[in-house]
């Protein structure tokens, strides 16, 4: 295969922007595919057909495929769509399975207890669009949902002429997200019981499906240098470390960029006012927008405004906002907050909303143009997360001047630098051990810098001008896509 030839692109994921979304895997498949095919690639892209996905004149390419899934037949239509950039969407639509209020989680809080069918459905038609449809020279798959393609591929497909050869790259986005299911999931989802050992997919007498792809992909990829380093240790790994050490020589870590014609406060159209480096006066309009968006009047206007836009989980560290808090708002400063997720967080936060109306406002929802009037609006930004595979909220805060105070973990720990008084440097306040003092005391240098105003400016422009586009690291993955291509080719021609 020639250097210059263009490559056909396979992406599999459950969620994608515009068409569905819950967290940052969304924004990567929004933002990903587009980038490839402006470096001159030939992408399409799978997601599921979800109640919240919208489409304008999809056209049915495939009214009826038959997937055999355990004793049940069956059959999903496949739809298409052309999007942004030349991009060719392909969406599994099988109503009893996607038709529903949200996308993984049931009205109780709990998984649904169909997801290993559901998702290996989709994994499925993934492979099947790639035969009759795309003809992929390389297959991309991101988290559990997609994680059984790559185990097909080389276990029930292994002697499929159409797929021989393809290689496949699965993406980790967070590996606290495994798809364990109990032992019935197997036969369920049309596995075979061979597939039950410890090597395989196994995992303390359960089925996991991320296991599996990481033991049967071609190549694996997380989302950031230092959380690729991270998820090969017990502290971080959740069990997968030692698959992932055994596999370590076919592991990297590309950084995910950012949509900037989304998150850019000079052309957000979503906010007050826009503003840029040179001329900050629409962030001061922002700010009074957003404080009055959570009913705070006016007065005060001076106080700093911490800002979270979060899903209220363990990993984005909740329980380090709720154990700093009273000894934070001890100080004039406000803190609001945008969220939700597990019920114990977000009683956390409205609790604290309760104890301090006039310093603290919260959200329980999912609001998109609030989190842009966050960003736009607060001073501050803070993720003290256990975890964070990359974290895609504190970079369009840097671009936002809105300075982050982060845990120096995965993808924050890459993507902050700490700010360093001596030689004026840096982009924000970082803090290493999971402890609340910690947290106060990244949180209380910010706070004293912010009251030097003109020291402050320059932590905020130091981050405004920070580029994470996605250019840099849509060319890793290509990179990435060739060398395992072109071995493809090679071995075919031998
Ligand atoms: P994660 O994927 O772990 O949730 P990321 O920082 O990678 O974290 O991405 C989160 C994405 O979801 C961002 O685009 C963020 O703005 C968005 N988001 C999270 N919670 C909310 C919410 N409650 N309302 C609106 N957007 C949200
Ligand atoms: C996950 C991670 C987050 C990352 C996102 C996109 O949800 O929790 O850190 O930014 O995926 O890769």
């Amino acid at each position: 295969m020639k250097k210059s030839s263009p490559l056909k692109i396979l992406i599999a994921a459950s969620e994608g922007v515009p068409y569905s979304k819950t967290g940052g895997l969304a924004d990567v498949i929004g933002a990903l595919p587009g980038e490839l095919s402006g470096l001159g690639m030939q992408v399409a892209v799978v997601l599921p057909r979800y109640r919240q996905t919208k489409l304008d004149k999809p056209k049915i390419l495939i009214p009826s495929l038959t997937v055999s899934l355990g004793n049940t037949l069956h059959f999903p239509a496949i739809w298409t769509k052309k999007g942004k950039e030349d991009v060719e969407w392909f969406f599994v639509d099988y109503p009893p399975f996607f038709d529903r209020d949200s996308l993984y989680v049931g009205r109780d809080g709990t998984d649904y207890p169909d997801n290993p069918e559901r998702y290996s459905l989709f994994s499925r038609c993934v492979l099947e669009i790639a035969k009759r449809e795309f003809q992929p020279d390389v297959i991309h798959c991101h988290d559990w949902q997609a994680g059984l393609t790559p185990v097909l591929m080389k276990t029930a497909y292994a002697s499929d002429p159409l797929l021989s050869g393809i290689p496949s790259i699965f993406t980790i986005h967070n590996i606290g997200y495994q798809g364990q299911f109990p032992t019935d999931a197997l036969l369920k989802s049309g596995l075979s019981w061979d597939l039950f050992t410890k090597e395989r997919l196994e995992f303390y007498g359960k089925v996991n499906f991320l296991k599996g792809a990481l033991v049967y992909s071609d190549w694996i990829t997380t989302v950031s240098r230092k959380y690729s380093q991270e998820i090969q240790t017990a502290e971080y790994g959740f069990g997968l470390e030692g698959v992932l050490q055994e596999r370590t020589g076919r592991i990297s870590g590309i950084l995910n960029g950012v949509d900037y014609s989304e998150w850019d406060p000079s052309v957000d159209r979503l906010i007050a006012a826009n503003y840029n480096p040179s001329n900050l006066a629409g962030k001061a309009v922002c700010k009074k927008d957003v404080m009055e968006q959570f009913g705070f009047k006016d007065k005060n206007s001076d106080w700093p405004l911490l800002g979270i836009v979060s899903r209220f989980a363990q990993q984005k560290g909740a329980d380090l906002i709720t154990a700093a808090a009273e000894q934070l708002l001890t100080r004039n400063v406000r803190l609001i907050a945008l969220g939700s997720g597990e019920p114990v967080y977000e009683a956390m936060f409205r609790d604290l909303a309760k104890r301090y109306p006039d310093k603290v406002g919260v959200k329980i929802a999912y609001d998109n143009t609030l989190a842009h009037k966050i960003e736009a609006g607060a001073d501050m930004f803070l993720m003290p997360s256990h975890y964070e595979p990359c974290g895609l909220n504190q970079i369009y805060s840097l671009r936002y001047g809105t300075v982050p105070v982060v845990r120096a973990t995965g993808g924050l720990d890459d993507t902050i630098e700490e700010y360093n008084p001596n030689t004026g440097t840096g982009t924000g306040f970082k803090f290493s051990k999971v402890a609340a003092e910690d947290f106060l005391k990244a949180l209380f240098k910010a706070l004293s810098v912010y009251s030097d105003s003109a020291k402050w400016k320059l932590v905020m422009r130091n981050g405004m001008k920070k580029d994470f586009s996605w250019k840099n690291s849509a060319g890793q993955y290509l990179d990435l896509y060739r060398k395992l291509a072109q071995k493809k080719s090679a071995s075919k021609t031998q």
